[in-house]
Formats: C-alpha cells, structure tokens, sequence
C-alpha cells in the first residue's frame, strides 16, 4: 500500500475511533460476575481473571467506515455514533460464534472466549453482544436522528446480518463439500463478510442524508470492499505471519476450509491431484503432512498472486461503485485508501 493510502487510513482510524470506543463501552454493563464479562475479555478489556486490560479490542474498521460515510456524505459523525458501535458489536458477535464453529483457540493473539470461558457460557455472550448492539443502535433517535431514519438503520441492521448469519452457515456448509465453484464462493462470502461492511457504508450515509438511495450506493461499495476484505483475510489465514494477525496460519486448512485459495487448488488441480485432494478431505481434519503438500500445490499454482489479483479486482469495484456519487475529491481519496489498505493489510 502507498504512504499515502497509509497515512490517510491511520488518519480516519485516530479521528473516529476512540469515540468508539467509548461508546462501546457504555453499551456494556458492568455487573460483576456475569455474562458480561466475557463481552469485556474478548473485546481485550479485562484480563480471563477480570483484571482491567487494554489488548487488541480489533481494528475497529466497519465502525470507521459508518464514520467516514457519515462524513462524505456530508453528515455530523457524532450522530452516527450509536451506529458506528453497533456494527461493531455486532461484527464481535459473530466472532464469538465463528471461533467456536471454527474451533479456533486463538483471536487478536489471545485465547479465545470459549477455551476461557467454555463453550456454553461464550455462546451467551455472542447472543448477549447480539442484544446490547441492537440496543446500541436504538439511540441513534437519542441523537438527533428522525424516527425514519432510525427504523431504516434498524431495518439495514437486522437484515444485513442475517445475511451474515446464512453466509456463516454457508462457510460451514462448505466445509464437508469438495465441489464449491468460485460462484458459490463469492456468494458466501459476500454474506458472511461484504453484508455486514455494506451495512456499515449504508447506514452512515442513510444518518447523513436520510436517503435510501444514496444509502444503497453507499453500501455497494462496501459490498466490494467486504469481498476485498475476505479475500485478502482468506489470503492471511495461508500466507500471513501470525504475530501480525494475531491468528495461527494452516488452521483454515486443517478445518477444510473452501477458502478462495483451495477453492481455486480444487479447480484447477488436475485429475491425479485432485485424486489426492478428496482423500485428503475425506478425513475429518486434514492432516499436518497433508497440509504441508497442500501448501506445496498451492505454491506451484501460484494460488496467492491469483487471490490477491481477485482481492484487488474487487477493491476496483469499490472505488468505482463509489465515481458516480457527488462526492468531494478528499472523500474519493478516503475510499481509495481504505480499498488500498483492504488488499494489502497484513493484520
Ligand atoms: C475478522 O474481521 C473476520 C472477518 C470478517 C475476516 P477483522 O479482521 O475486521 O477483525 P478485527 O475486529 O479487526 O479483529
Ligand atoms: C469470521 O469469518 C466470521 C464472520 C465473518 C461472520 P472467518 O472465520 O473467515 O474469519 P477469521 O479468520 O476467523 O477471523
Ligand atoms: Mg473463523
Ligand atoms: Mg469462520
């Protein structure tokens, strides 16, 4: 990524986030010994003993995306706040469960609620952090927003991440299935992460300008840019250094994952290989070996300059779908920024 785009995205991520974060903050209560305490440990707020702690609460994106549409749009951010903090709760939400459906042990270089907490009670906390964000977001009224405009934000809300919750689905699906084509592929993850970001570029817009239209234009760029995300996220989970994820490289592997590489080694392995492959994945792990061979196949393919060329096609898209709207040059900077720094980001 260029200085440029760098500078211009640590630019957005200083202005809006800490008030974020604080927002977040107030959302969830404080009641010894609850649930809630798993809410504050896997946002890295408390320590697994309930310990005051400041770790990686995440990178906060989606909320700065709320933010700086909010702002491109010719918005008030502060009156997207409440919106800002609910797609973030939300977004943890999903976290919560995918690490229990991923059986993942490790996020944002901790252990994971679950293996902390056990599986049951990290499972409350996601459907508590599910509650406490829409009820974050019903303060957008609070602020200044007229009822419309709040029930559409509530209504962009409710039915993004459902869409997020099929793709979920669909990811797990996918798991026992040798046969997902690149159609299918793209469909899931267009749920399961570009919903979500879409939701964020839609409801910041729809706080600033109250208009449907402008929202969905808004939001098909960040349908793009999801797609960037996940696939450049796909691209981290093999080749990526895990002291800068914070998650363990192999593991999408090992859980068979039709991330975009495999899904791509599937298509194109020939047929002695492919051979191999189902064998591979017929067990119910893919095995350490094995999943030296597959890094080995997805070597001699090229796989990873073939999903970062993908990744970066849709960060095209987003800054096109973004051209026609009657947007200063500052804020078509911003979202080539944020598109630039979606494909190329090592965390
Ligand atoms: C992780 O999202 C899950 C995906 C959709 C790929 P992020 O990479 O935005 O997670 P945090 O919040 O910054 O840790
Ligand atoms: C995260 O997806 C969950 C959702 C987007 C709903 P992944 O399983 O692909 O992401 P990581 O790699 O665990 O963060
Ligand atoms: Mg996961
Ligand atoms: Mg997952």
């Amino acid at each position: 990524m260029t200085a440029a785009s760098e500078r211009r995205v640590s630019t957005l991520v200083d202005r809006y986030l800490p008030a974020v974060r604080e927002r977040m903050r107030a959302s969830v209560p404080i009641v010894e010994g609850d649930v809630f305490g798993i809410l504050r440990y896997h946002l890295g707020w408390q320590d697994s003993e309930g310990r005051p702690a400041s770790e990686d609460s995440g990178k906060g994106l989606r909320a700065v995306l709320v933010l700086a549409s909010c702002e491109m749009a010719g918005g008030q951010w502060r009156e997207a706040l409440p919106a800002a903090a609910a797609l973030e709760l939300i977004h943890n939400f999903s976290l919560l469960h995918d690490d229990i459906q991923d059986q993942d042990a490790t996020r944002r270089g901790r252990p994971t609620a679950w293996t902390v907490y056990g599986l049951h009670p990290a499972l409350a906390a996601g459907n508590a952090m599910r509650v406490v964000a829409d009820r974050t977001l019903l303060a957008l009224s609070e602020v200044g927003a007229p009822p419309e405009t709040a029930a559409a934000a509530a209504a962009a809300l409710t039915s993004r991440y459902l869409e997020m919750i099929e793709g979920q689905y669909l990811d797990l699906s996918f798991e026992e299935s040798d046969e997902v084509t690149t159609g299918e592929y793209l469909d899931m993850v267009s749920r399961k992460t570009g919903a979500l970001i879409d939701c964020a570029m839609h409801i910041g817009s729809l706080v600033a300008t109250g208009d449907l239209r402008t929202a969905a234009a808004f939001g098909r760029c960040g349908r793009e840019l999801g797609l960037a995300f996940q696939i450049r996220d796909d691209l981290l989970g093999v080749w990526g250094d895990p002291a800068a994820t914070g998650k363990p490289v192999g593991a999408d592997i090992r859980r068979k994952k039709k991330s975009m590489p495999i899904v791509h080694l599937f298509q194109q392995a020939d047929p002695r290989q492919r051979e191999w492959l189902r064998s591979a994945y017929a067990a119910d792990e893919v095995a350490g070996g094995d999943v030296e061979s597959v890094l080995e196949m997805l070597a001699d393919l090229g796989a990873r300059e073939f999903v970062q060329s993908t990744a970066a096609e849709h960060a095209a898209a987003a800054v096109r779908a973004i051209e026609g709207l009657p947007l200063g040059a500052e804020a078509k900077a911003d979202v080539h920024a944020m598109a630039d720094y979606f494909i190329e980001r090592d965390k």
